[in-house]
């Protein structure tokens, strides 16, 4: 299938699926434990309705947001996820390239293959770096400097992730170990696209880091659980811009990062990749709102499969939202063209959307947009089984 023939992100997921290999696929899209956070993530969007107005006059629209006070041209960013060159060979390149060349941000991760310097050569547009202290404190703290000086505009510290979690495709495939089973070698085998596109770049790296892929279990999770308020607070001091935590989901925490100067809180439940049995983010939403008022910019990530997604988290009280997986599902699908189309299916939706809700400036759209509605009884997405065969 074409990329111009993909018309939702779920399409760009079909094809994702078919050009990775096994191990590679169940990495993308599995979750902690028995996925009931990355289900809930999906569904929760769902128990909202939109409440259109009518007689708006919806002819001018206005899509643009301000996030970590950088203009961007909407308010849909893309999130950190490590090693993106597991889906395509240029990777983080360009997912960066992609979000500056539609005006918005993009997030390189601790753990990324290519470097924070080679990102931010590509990416002149608006771009933050997400800081795990996993991987070594001291190592960490060098990285912030790093960021500064090659002009990062935000820093967003992860602190949902003090263990490693249990996600039951990786231990199958042998993927958590850093290797793959027999039956993962073959479905590797199978697709030679991939290898060869992984193999041009060199040996697959935590670049940052300046570590093999095949080390980085020993050291990934090192000073995990040493996170505090105190380190936190440290590292914003370090860094000395705009700073977010990222990985809030309590109203509480939410009010103590409002009381403690924090610019940005990120909801997210890591895309159901941390902990099982989590609330949804979007459902977290009202509470946080109420607890920080405009203290503090919330933004929200975990989910979001559809501009109306998108509109539902900004009535709720979003300042903007974050994308994971529906990007990735575009990179593994055809690189930076592919994320492009990822991100042109979103705007388009988001913007009918927006139009048909009577809505014509993103920014000023209020809470009595959304309504509660009853579970939908359909079909759950993304799937939750994993795919027996391994091709
Ligand atoms: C393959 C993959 C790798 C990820 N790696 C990181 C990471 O290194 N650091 C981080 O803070 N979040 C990471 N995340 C979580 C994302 O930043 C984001 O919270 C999540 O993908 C949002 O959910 P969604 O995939 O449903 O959009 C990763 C997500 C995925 C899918």
């Amino acid at each position: 299938m074409k990329l111009e023939r993909c018309h939702s992100i779920a399409d760009l997921q079909r094809i994702a699926r078919r050009r990775l290999p096994w191990p590679i696929r169940e990495f993308l899209e599995g979750g902690a434990g028995r996925e009931w956070s990355i289900h809930n993530n999906v569904a929760a969007f769902s128990r909202w309705a939109l409440v259109p107005r009518s007689l708006a006059d919806v002819g001018e629209r206005d899509l643009s947001a301000r996030v970590f006070g950088r203009d961007l041209s909407w308010p849909v960013m893309l999130a950190p996820t490590g090693m993106s060159r597991l889906y395509h060979g240029h990777g983080e390149l360009a997912v960066a390239r992609a979000a500056t060349g539609t005006g918005t941000l993009y997030s390189l991760g601790t753990f990324g293959s290519f470097t924070i310097e080679q990102v931010a050569e590509v990416c002149p547009g608006p771009k933050m770096f997400q800081l795990y202290i996993n991987g070594g404190l001291e190592r960490s703290l060098t990285l912030i400097d790093r960021a500064k000086a090659a002009g990062y505009d935000a820093l967003c510290l992860t602190v949902d992730s003090a263990a490693a979690p249990n996600k039951l495709r990786d231990l199958r495939s042998g993927f958590d170990h850093g290797g793959v089973t027999p039956r993962g070698l073959l479905s590797i085998l199978a697709h030679p696209r991939w290898v060869l596109g992984l193999a041009r770049g060199g040996p697959l790296k935590l670049a940052n880091l300046d570590v093999g892929a095949g080390d980085a279990k020993k050291i990934q999770w090192e000073d995990a659980d040493r996170l505090s308020w105190d380190l936190a607070l440290r590292i914003r001091d370090r860094w000395g811009g705009p700073f977010a935590l990222k990985g809030i989901l309590s109203p509480a925490d939410a009010a103590l990062a409002a009381e403690r100067g924090v610019d940005a809180v990120i909801l997210s439940n890591h895309g159901g990749r941390q902990m099982d049995a989590l609330p949804a983010p979007v459902d977290m939403l009202p509470d946080v709102v109420d607890a920080v008022g405009d203290r503090l910019e919330v933004l929200i990530d975990s989910g979001v499969r559809h501009g109306g997604d998108v509109l539902k988290a900004l009535a709720l009280g979003a300042k903007g939202v974050f994308i994971g997986r529906p990007y990735l599902y575009g990179l593994a699908a055809g690189g930076e063209a592919g994320v492009r189309r990822a991100l042109q299916i979103l705007r388009s939706e988001l913007e009918r959307d927006m139009t048909l809700l009577g809505v014509p400036r993103l920014a000023q759209i209020e809470r009595s947009s959304v309504r509660p509605a009853p579970p939908l009884p359909v079909p759950t997405w993304p799937p939750l089984t994993t795919d027996l065969l391994g091709t």
